[in-house]
């Protein structure tokens, strides 16, 4: 049993390790290939840190017409992520989130509650900003487009626009939807039959949102003067848009559907936004008013010459989901293209949380409340669920049973029963056993009698271990924190079982010192594993992974990505916060509602818990 074990497992961990050795790291210099620990300096684009331009990522912001939801959240956390992630390196970095307040939809909830705009903005500005903290977003600035330098860039960018005369005044017709703030052209346009009234009506026929004709005086932005340019950036950038496939879907529409865009909606119709300057009968299109947003946070117009990166421009990542692609890949670059400013380095698009299969949106009210959620898991247990379920390429059906299986499997019974089996034991002391690995002699220690397999097995964990960081840097290099938060959360399920194979606890017992030894260099390395695992975790478990590496007594300058190396800290051990003694105070502890029914069937009347057993076998 324990040879296969451990061959089974040293076999797969080695194969991994060296497809993981041959993929392309191009973040990491050559020259540095074989130090782990110098290679986070190596992501420098060849300019003094001082004078580099700081990482910059946004979200979308979010229409305040209804309160957040889980999708809402999903985005600020992935951008939460890269961002937390990038200061695990040692870089500094900005995450911009906010909200998108004006215009027709808020316009017209507002009126529905009885509300002045404003004062509706600012009651559902709250809640999102609420919800960003409650994540634990990290962000820099939550912009809203009401606030005083928003509206002031976008009245410097119109008039910049119109200088350059790329704004002109038309009659426009056509189908407008303000559900979606756009118009259609009419070849996307299907006739609605509405299910529960029976309603037939004009709507998208990629967001079923009702349509309707509208014949106003409009300004346009000459967007097609900007076709080929546009064209031709796509090609030359096919990685821009990140998962790639989507660039099909951008190119499709620059090709076959760019038009001039309308830019603005006459004052009568629309009074909830900034007026065109210089014409107060006319308001600003959301969209444009929207997307500036992004710059403005950078410190746009104001910027100094030769200082203009200084607040993060261009974006090194704009996170958005799959549902506002066109206004992004298209509307956005041109905007910018046409007054020759950099276009953002990439656009992260993904897809959507589902519930019982059906996109989860405020329209359609089937929204799991993420608020509700935190309260009742917790922050963290929600981020790594969304984390680790959720998709950027493929959408993910939200469901809370998984939630339970993933967090029992993953953290109650992998890291947080790994901590508790290294840490809670008075069999032995972490802080003598790390300090005395490093004063570990081959030579002069007795001789331990561990088997080929058990040293094999060590060997196979130690590579493990050495290439955890490397990988997790490489697979975030990616844009994929699923993949990254999964390849860590492996380790804590392979260790346990490590131990509970090695049996630590009766080898120090032994009257042989070579068992001791042999108990001393297990529990070193299950340390080591949180350890790294702990540090790597900082950015997507922000709160967990604190109080583990907290709990392992890892002080606090040595958690950066650069210590996530073995054998880099000898320091560590004596814990700054005790791990607890029981089931409820652990790092992980039983999710409420979840206690009485665990392994059970016991109580009545509940459905019958899968049993540990069953969750731990099942892939992933
Ligand atoms: O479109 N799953 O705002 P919005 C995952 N104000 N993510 C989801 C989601 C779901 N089911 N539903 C929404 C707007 N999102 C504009 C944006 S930006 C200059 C202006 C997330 O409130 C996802 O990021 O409709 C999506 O793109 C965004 O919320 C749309 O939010
Ligand atoms: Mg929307």
């Amino acid at each position: 049993m324990a040879m296969e074990y451990a061959k089974a497992a040293s076999a797969r961990r080695l194969l991994r390790w060296q497809s993981a050795l041959t993929r392309p790291r191009s973040w990491v210099c050559s020259s540095c290939r074989n130090n782990l620990a110098v290679a986070s300096q190596c992501f420098s684009s060849g300019s003094s840190p001082a004078a580099r331009k700081p990482y910059y990522i946004t979200t979308p912001i979010f229409y305040v017409n209804a309160a957040p939801h889980l999708g809402h959240m999903y985005s600020m956390v992935l951008a939460d992520v890269f961002k937390r992630w990038q200061t695990l390196l040692g870089n500094r970095a900005i995450l911009c989130t906010g909200t998108d307040e004006h215009g027709m939809k808020v316009q017209q909830a507002a009126a529905n509650h009885g509300m002045e705009p404003k004062q509706f903005c600012d009651e559902n500005a709250e809640r999102f900003e609420e919800l960003a903290q409650l994540s634990r977003i990290d962000y820099d600035r939550f912009i809203r487009t009401t606030d005083p330098d928003h509206v002031q860039a976008v009245e410097y960018f119109w008039s910049l626009l119109r200088d350059k005369g790329l704004i002109y005044e038309t009659k426009h017709q056509g189908w407008y939807s303000v559900s979606d703030e756009c118009f259609y052209p009419e070849s996307q346009l299907v006739k609605h039959v509405e299910p529960f009234t029976g309603a037939v009506y004009m709507a998208s026929a990629e967001t079923k949102n009702k349509v309707e004709w509208v014949e106003e005086k409009n300004y346009c932005f000459r967007m097609t003067a900007l076709k080929d340019r546009l064209l031709d950036f796509y090609e030359k950038n096919p990685g821009w848009v990140e998962p790639a496939y989507r660039m099909n879907e951008v190119v499709d529409w620059v090709k076959n559907h760019l038009s001039d865009l309308s830019i603005s909606r006459p004052f009568q119709r629309l009074s909830w936004g900034i007026p065109v300057p210089d014409d107060p009968n006319q308001t600003i299109y959301v969209w444009v008013d929207a997307l500036i947003n992004y710059i403005t946070a950078a410190g746009f117009p104001a910027w100094t010459p030769g200082e203009r990166q200084k607040g993060g421009w261009p974006a090194d990542v704009q996170v958005i989901g799959k549902d506002i692609l066109r206004f992004h890949c298209v509307y956005w670059p041109a905007l910018l293209m046409a007054l020759d400013m950099p276009l953002p380095k990439k656009m992260l698009i993904h897809s959507h949380w589902t519930l019982n299969k059906k996109k989860m949106s405020k329209s359609l009210g089937n929204v799991v409340n993420p608020l509700y959620a935190i309260n009742r898991w917790g922050a963290d247990t929600v981020r790594f669920y969304l984390l680790f379920e959720g998709g950027i390429a493929d959408d993910a059906d939200y469901n809370n049973d998984t939630l339970v299986t993933k967090y029992k499997k993953y953290l109650q019974w992998g890291f947080g029963n790994l901590l508790g089996r290294l840490t809670r034991p008075k069999l032995w002391n972490v802080q003598q056993i790390v300090a005395s690995s490093f004063s570990f002699s081959e030579d002069t220690a007795p001789r331990t009698q561990m088997s080929d397999v058990l040293k094999q097995t060590m060997a196979g964990f130690e590579e493990a271990l050495g290439s955890l960081a490397p990988t997790v840097a490489w697979l975030m290099d990616q844009h994929n924190p699923v993949a990254s938060i999964r390849e860590i959360m492996q380790i804590g399920g392979q260790l346990n079982e490590f131990l509970t194979q090695t049996q630590p606890w009766s080898l120090v017992k032994s009257e042989t010192p070579a068992d001791k030894v042999a108990a001393e260099k297990v529990l070193f390395l299950v340390a080591e594993g949180l350890r790294i695992s702990g540090i790597l975790l900082q950015p997507f478990l922000p709160d967990k992974s604190a109080r583990m590496l907290d709990i392992l007594g890892v002080s606090e300058d040595k958690r950066t990505f650069d210590h996530a190396v073995l054998r880099c800290d000898p320091s560590y051990g004596a814990p700054i916060v005790d791990p607890g003694r029981t089931r409820t105070d652990a790092l992980f502890p039983p999710l409420i509602e979840d206690m009485d029914v665990e392994f059970s069937g016991s109580v009545k009347n509940r459905k019958k818990a899968t049993t540990k057993q069953e969750i731990l076998q099942t892939e992933n």
